[in-house]
């Protein structure tokens, strides 16, 4: 992706902090849309196919409803999907500049242009089964005459195949999509481990990626089923739902999907967890997963007491579960980047700097070294002087303590604390750490002369 690259621009590092927030904010955006939509359209399929072969009108309706829960309009595809699915791919554009991991850009890319496909596929597959139970329900009224009746059934067998293929296809794509994508963030970030770039295949097939996405493929049922029960079970839910029949399918389904997908999570992030290179593993890392687990706990327990009971009381609390259980998730991901990149971020701080000077000195701007004297005259002399009390004490009080402990005072200007009851507080200065190095210095040389 060499063009993405070449429209990226040097990023101080106040820059890439905040680059890596927005990533982690698309991440809570993308990942669970891209998860619940994985998990819905699977089910709808499933149940859709059951329902066919069975004759079962119930799960016929299942099917119906679930992709249209979740396509509920297209604002929502934009606004969870396709808006943070290209910051995404910026944000890694960005963060990987001038790494030798430019292919999980390209990666990233592919990913987003089936994601496209599958969303209008997924969005067709939607509409011709509503379009579907229309002609039905016009073949159903006796009024026709022979030949419209035959035309309305050509019509109806027509979506019925558009149904069938537009809702495979749009999950093919979405399986492709997902696939992608997880290879590429783990990529990302294995990519630092790694001696040499792995080719395709290596990408594709790598343990940790097919770890990673086994993992996905449980999270998004769970997530799903906990969504259904959401839906199906919130307290303002309209009389329409409440045909008893069709509830206890629905609840009796989801409440066992979720369990299983529930309980099998905890196997997945172990095995995941085998495959990550050593490089990833930190102790913020290990401690995010163990809350995860802690959290999967919580839910395969909530589960297992609505099953038991028969109830639907837990539907919001263990939604609530599965959105922390994404963020800690992500988290565990982001850090793991972190922890990857941090060479490659001292890199880019470099690079930032070079190219801050190189601009300065076509502008003509001079880069005289940073000196402590100028630092002192400009910021500090308004409150202090050596031997005369001003707003701040006379620094001949004050910096005998300081005296031989450089890094005290450094911290002290970076970040002033309250220290004599008989001032004010300092103010903090906003130097960076080279300039109140170089002002440190510049203070306790002058005091010892
Ligand atoms: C707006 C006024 C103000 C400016 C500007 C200011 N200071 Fe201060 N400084 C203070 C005050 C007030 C205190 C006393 C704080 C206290 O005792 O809690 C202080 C305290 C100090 C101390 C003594 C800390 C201690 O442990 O007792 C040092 C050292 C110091 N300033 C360094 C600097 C340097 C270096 C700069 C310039 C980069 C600077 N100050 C700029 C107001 C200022």
């Amino acid at each position: 992706m060499d063009f993405l690259d070449n429209i990226v621009l040097p990023q101080s590092s106040e820059h890439m902090v905040l680059l890596r927030y927005l990533l982690g904010l698309t991440s809570v955006l993308l990942i669970p849309y891209l998860s619940a939509l994985f998990g819905m359209l699977g089910y709808s399929l499933f149940y859709g196919r059951k329902g066919k072969k069975d004759e079962n009108p119930v799960y016929l309706r299942f099917a119906k409803e679930l992709v249209s829960i979740i396509t509920l309009n297209k604002s929502m595809a934009v606004a969870l999907g396709v808006v943070p699915f290209v910051s995404a791919i910026f944000c890694y554009a960005q963060l990987l500049h001038l790494s030798d991991a430019q292919s999980v850009i390209g990666y990233l890319t592919a990913s987003f242009i089936f994601f496209i496909i599958s969303l209008l596929m997924i969005y067709s597959y939607r509409h011709s089964l509503h379009i579907k139970d229309l002609f039905a329900a016009v073949s159903d009224g006796n009024q026709l005459d022979e030949y419209t009746k035959n035309e309305v059934r050509e019509y109806k067998n027509k979506a019925n195949v558009i149904t069938g293929k537009a809702g495979i296809w749009g999950f093919i794509f979405l399986i492709i999509s997902t696939y992608l994508f997880i290879a590429a963030i783990q990529l990302a970030s294995d990519s630092f481990a790694l001696e040499t770039q792995p080719s395709f295949f290596g990408v594709i097939f790598s343990l940790n990626a097919i770890s990673y996405y086994l993992f996905f493929t449980a999270v998004s049922f769970a997530l799903s089923s906990a969504i259904i029960i959401y839906y199906y079970f919130r307290p303002s839910t309209e009389e329409k739902y409440q045909s008893a029949d069709f509830n206890n399918y629905v609840k009796k389904i989801s409440l066992r999907n979720g369990l299983v997908f529930t309980i099998l999570l905890p196997a997945l992030i172990v095995l995941n967890l085998i495959f990550k290179p050593g490089i990833a593993l930190t102790t913020s890392l290990f401690a995010t997963l163990l809350l995860s687990l802690f959290l999967i706990m919580i839910i395969s327990n909530m589960f297992y007491t609505m099953i038991k009971a028969s109830e639907v009381k837990y539907g919001s609390s263990i939604l609530l579960m599965f959105v922390i259980l994404f963020i800690f998730v992500i988290a565990k991901d982001q850090m793991a980047f972190s922890s990857a990149t941090k060479l490659q971020f001292q890199k880019l701080t470099q690079n930032y700097t070079e190219y801050e000077n190189n601009l300065k000195a076509e502008l003509g701007i001079d880069i005289a070294p940073i000196s402590g004297e100028d630092i002192y005259n400009g910021r500090c002399i308004a409150c202090h002087q050596f031997d005369q009390k001003l707003v701040g004490p006379p620094y001949k009080e004050v910096l005998p303590k300081y005296d031989g402990k450089m890094d005290q005072l450094i911290d002290f200007i970076l970040n002033p604390v309250k220290v004599n009851p008989e001032y004010p507080a300092m103010p903090n200065q906003g130097l960076k750490p080279n300039e109140a190095k170089a002002v440190a210095e510049y203070l306790i040389q002058t005091y010892r002369k």
